[in-house]
């Protein structure tokens, strides 16, 4: 097995700039590529980082890198699809950002795809990479909470002025490396899909069908609120899962500057109960014959480094892919997807398996 891998990074926007990029340039295992169709933002990272393998397209970095093995695909939320597409066509193996498409046939295709090219597609989620979060899943996997019956499932996050349209307004908090993201990157629906739920609730839903494995949504009712944006800022969901569980999904975007919010997950069942934070790294177990688990809050940081080193790590060395696109990738966006649109009729309740007709 060969020691390096190459890898290109296709969208380099703000958040490659910021995560995939310095943690690729860190790994001693890795040659990088970088691809963007803006020359402009691709320049801007290239020129940062010192990097002379730069290309404005997937086929034209191919061509001139045969042996580029995977790509991490970092682009506006109505691009997924196809960016996806093109990594996978060419039969390199996808690290995919969140969420993974915004429709669920659109994250069928390229499950589909990468499953006939024999290639992974592993997720970009990172909260639970956390050890609070791997203790968690531990804990469920060894069944302590019995069958899960209910869960609540909630995350708050300083986004409201990626959803205006402003993301200068958090240049001082977020101190972008490069660039912010494009104004319309997050406030244009053309560009976003919607909001908080596709760059939020995306990553506390995936962490709940983590830490639940083999809960599926069945049928989901939902409101949504712009505030003062074009797209959802405040997000409350009514889910029915495929065991018959019940949980709640709610998030808004609109806390103060330098608030972490949270990213809490409280499944109940029929056993005991555990709440997590990914945030404040808090995690409580309560199970019905009184055993009680504790973690501390203690602030265990973001890890957004792992994603791409897990990436590299499963190419070279086969290690797991704990986020594939086929399950926690495509059941997150089956419960986006029915939330929008249910959401878009007054919470009428939609069935997942209507997504697919
Ligand atoms: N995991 C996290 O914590 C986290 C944090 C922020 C953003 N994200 C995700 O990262 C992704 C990118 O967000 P961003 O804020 O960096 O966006 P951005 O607007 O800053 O950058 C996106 C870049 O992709 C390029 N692009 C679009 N389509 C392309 C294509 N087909 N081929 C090549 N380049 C293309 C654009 O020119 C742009 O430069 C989104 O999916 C977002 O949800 C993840």
């Amino acid at each position: 097995m060969s020691a390096k891998v190459k890898i290109a990074v296709v969208g380099t926007g703000w958040w490659s700039t910021t995560a995939h990029i310095p943690a690729l340039l860190a790994n001693p295992r890795v040659d990088l590529v970088l691809i963007d169709k803006n020359p402009t933002a691709l320049n801007a990272a290239a020129d940062k980082y010192n990097v002379r393998t730069a290309y404005t397209s997937v086929p034209e970095a191919v061509a001139a890198h045969p042996d580029l093995k995977g790509a991490i695909v970092a682009v506006q939320h109505q691009y997924h699809d196809e960016a996806g597409k093109q990594v996978l066509d060419h039969g390199l193996h996808l690290l995919m950002e969140k969420p993974m498409t915004l429709t669920a046939k659109g994250a069928k295709a390229l499950v589909e795809l990468a499953a006939s090219k024999g290639v992974q597609i592993l997720m970009g989620y990172t909260f639970p990479y956390l050890a609070p979060i791997q203790t968690a899943k531990r804990y469920i996997d060894e069944g302590l909470l019995g069958e899960i019956e209910y869960i609540t499932c909630s995350m708050t996050s300083m986004t409201i002025e990626f959803y205006r349209g402003k993301p200068a307004e958090y240049a001082e908090v977020m101190n972008y490396p490069v660039h912010g993201p494009g104004n319309s990157t997050y406030s244009d629906p053309r560009v976003a899909g919607g909001g908080q739920a596709h760059l939020q609730i995306t990553h506390s839903a995936a962490m709940m069908f983590y830490l639940a494995s083999g809960l599926r949504a069945e049928k989901v009712s939902a409101f949504m609120g712009n505030l003062d944006t074009k797209v959802d800022v405040v997000d409350a969901f009514a889910v029915r899962m495929n065991n018959g569980a019940v949980a709640t999904v709610g998030s808004t975007g609109n806390i103060g500057k330098g608030d972490g919010g949270i990213v809490e997950v409280h499944l109940h069942g029929s056993k005991g109960r555990l709440r997590v934070d990914a945030i404040t790294g808090e995690l409580h177990m309560r199970l019905h014959d009184g055993r009680e688990e504790r973690i501390a809050p203690h602030s265990p940081g973001y890890p957004g480094s792992l994603p791409s080193q897990r990436f590299v790590d499963m190419i070279l060395d086969g290690a797991p892919n704990e986020f594939p696109g086929a399950t926690n990738g495509l059941y997150t966006v089956e419960l986006l997807e029915a939330a929008y649109r249910s959401a878009a009729q007054e919470g009428m309740p939609v069935k997942v398996a209507s997504l697919y007709a």
